[in-house]
């Protein structure tokens, strides 16, 4: 059976370490999924999810300040060419665009619906990333990644990788 990845970050470097080696095992996993790669992100107010979204946004290359989408639900960038022909764990991933959604906003799935996420869900090209999965946990496919953010004291944080 497949391990969970659990690691405590004692800063935001180290989450941003983190994220980067999450990101890395889920690439090396094989992604059986038909569609998008789904990262589904969870954790309280404030425990790192934006910051684990802007951290592999930085690892792919992306150039844009990435901001918490709360208020505007999602956000979406391109993934640069190099990064789709890169070397190590990033080699031969063909994601083109990455989507940043916070569902924290959202009593159900419906305005997602509005925003096209069945279409983004089903193109294998994209890799989403999901704050508040919960809100709108219909509609998060039953293949997603799912990562859990958790406060202990003194700014640490402990990520969990399922
Ligand atoms: N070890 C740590 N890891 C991550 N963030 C930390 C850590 N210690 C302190 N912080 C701070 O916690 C905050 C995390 O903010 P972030 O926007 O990523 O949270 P979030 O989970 O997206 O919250 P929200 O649900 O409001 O969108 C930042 O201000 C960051 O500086
Ligand atoms: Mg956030």
């Amino acid at each position: 059976m497949k391990k969970n990845m659990v690691k405590v970050s004692k800063n935001t470097k180290e989450t941003t370490e983190i994220a980067r080696i999450f990101f890395d095992k889920i690439l090396k996993e094989k992604n059986k999924s038909k569609g998008a790669l789904v990262i589904a992100l969870s954790g309280d107010l404030g425990a790192g999810k934006t910051l684990f979204t802007q951290a592999v946004a930085k690892h792919l290359g992306i150039k844009h300040h990435v901001t918490s989408p709360t208020f505007v639900i999602m956000k979406k960038y391109p993934v640069p060419e190099q990064a789709r022909y890169g070397a190590g764990p990033l080699k031969n991933i063909n994601y083109k665009f990455l989507f940043h959604f916070d569902a924290y906003r959202l009593e159900n799935y419906k305005e997602l619906m509005h925003l096209g996420w069945e279409e983004i869900i089903k193109n294998k090209e994209n890799l989403v990333f999901i704050e508040w999965p919960e809100n709108v946990k219909k509609v998060i496919p039953l293949d997603a990644k799912f990562i859990y953010i958790s406060h202990k004291e003194n700014g640490q944080r402990i990520l969990e990788l399922k």
